[in-house]
């Protein structure tokens, strides 16, 4: 199966669970703190500059976002956590709807986890991770920002990253740089490998 990425459209933003899309397209969906780059990394996937929105308000967006590529599969950019100067009451608000999304299994297909290269998975990392074990589904994990560290800091911040997280063996790591494009081939290649699965599964 092709997907072609240059056909990407901006669906909805899902502000409560009612909103979101049930038309069983498969919904790959990219998790992480504020600002590691979730938005970047699905316009990395996608070629574009400013699609998905990057670095406006972090925290301000309790919404999820939906993309459909292709007429084949959605991207679904979850809200992101962790952002300190966010107030309560945003938090709870991102807690109910993040809870009720995960709850319902029509939704999501394959996750996407996205954590720093560069540093320790944070404790809301590990929350997240969490989540998606609990999931069922198949996950992976992307770590970002490749381009901020030295070369020899990879390997042993990989190994620290699959520690913390306690990722099981079957979970990959893609080593990614939204900034350069590396890791794009990758993760699109393991993307297009689930909605195939996925698309076998129901046949
Ligand atoms: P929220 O939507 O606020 O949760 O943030 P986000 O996770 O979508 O992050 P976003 O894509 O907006 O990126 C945050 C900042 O990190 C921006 O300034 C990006 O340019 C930068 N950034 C993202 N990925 C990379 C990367 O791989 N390398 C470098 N150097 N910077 C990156
Ligand atoms: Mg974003």
């Amino acid at each position: 199966m092709d997907l072609n990425t240059q056909k990407a459209e901006f669906i909805l933003s899902a502000a409560k669970l009612a909103d979101c899309p049930r038309d069983r397209l498969p919904q790959i969906a990219f998790a992480g703190r504020s600002n590691v780059g979730k938005s970047s990394v699905i316009n990395r996937l996608l070629r574009r500059k400013n699609f998905a929105r990057v670095g406006s308000a972090p925290g301000k967006t309790t919404h999820i976002n939906y993309f459909r590529i292709d007429e084949k599969v959605y991207f679904v950019d979850l809200p992101g956590y962790g952002y300190a100067k966010v107030s309560k009451q945003e938090r709870a608000r991102w807690g109910k709807l993040i809870e009720q999304w995960f709850a319902d299994t029509s939704l999501l297909t394959l996750g996407v986890l996205l954590v720093d290269l560069r540093h320790k998975p944070t404790a809301d990392d590990c929350v997240m991770a969490q989540w998606f074990k609990d999931s069922g589904k198949p996950f992976v994990v992307v770590a970002n920002k490749q381009d901020k560290i030295k070369k020899s800091q990879w390997e042993p911040n990989l190994a620290l990253i699959r520690e913390t997280l306690q990722l099981p063996e079957t979970v990959p790591i893609v080593s990614f740089s939204a900034e350069k494009g590396l890791g794009r081939e990758e993760l699109l290649g393991m993307i297009l490998d689930h909605i195939r699965e996925e698309k076998e599964g129901r046949t």
